[in-house]
């Protein structure tokens, strides 16, 4: 089994079981994970995302980045470790879409405003207040740390409009492992394990 390639990670598609991985809090911060960290900037930029979770790279840790402007150089980059969500207020309705679904969007209702409680690389406290697009952000990706995806929280018309998208991400993923592109389950649970142990323990 391969070691921890930084350069070698590409974000992973529905239904993808790295998506339903509950991650562990992180333990430790090398200098390993801040090039996965880098990596998955180049990657949410290229993909032009505004989020990314770590197990949407095939990681299990508790571990998210952000840049509402989604892009380099414009906005702000956020890295999210271990992050602890409180304090959910009001409610917004907007539309959502994820990197690991690409073309998949529907309406989620979520707080408009929450609080986090997370560390940065640098191992410095975050205890910050966000409210309405980056709320909307910071709470997607901290479900993907849970093994929730955004279309888990559509409402039950919004899932039927998706289904046949959904269905067809599954037979694609069925023929991709037929033909060996995506690992086997049992492979990918024990490189998941592995890395786990390597830094959630
Ligand atoms: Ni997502």
């Amino acid at each position: 089994m391969q070691p921890l390639d930084p350069t070698s990670l590409q974000i992973v598609t529905y239904p993808h079981p790295a998506l339903r991985y509950e991650s562990k809090a992180l333990r430790r911060v090398d200098t390993t994970l801040r090039s996965v960290v880098e990596r998955m900037f180049e990657l949410m930029y290229a993909h032009r995302g505004v989020g990314l979770a770590a197990n949407q790279v095939n990681l299990p840790l508790r571990l998210f980045i952000m840049n509402p402007a989604g892009k380099t150089g414009e906005g702000e980059e956020w890295v999210f470790i271990n992050p602890v969500l409180s304090r959910p207020r009001g409610n917004d309705e907007d539309e959502e879409g994820c990197l690991s679904l690409p073309g998949v969007v529907g309406n989620v209702v979520r707080p408009k405003k929450v609080r986090v409680h997370a560390f940065d690389l640098q191992g410095n406290e975050i205890d910050r207040e966000f409210s309405d697009y980056e709320a909307r952000i910071v709470q997607h990706e901290a479900d993907h740390l849970n093994g929730v995806l955004f279309i888990d929280r559509l409402s039950e018309g919004a899932r039927v409009e998706v289904e046949e998208q959904l269905h067809a991400f599954e037979l694609e993923y069925q023929t991709q492992q037929r033909m060996g592109t995506i690992p086997e389950e049992a492979d990918i649970m024990a490189q998941l394990a592995k890395i786990e142990s390597a830094y959630c323990s």
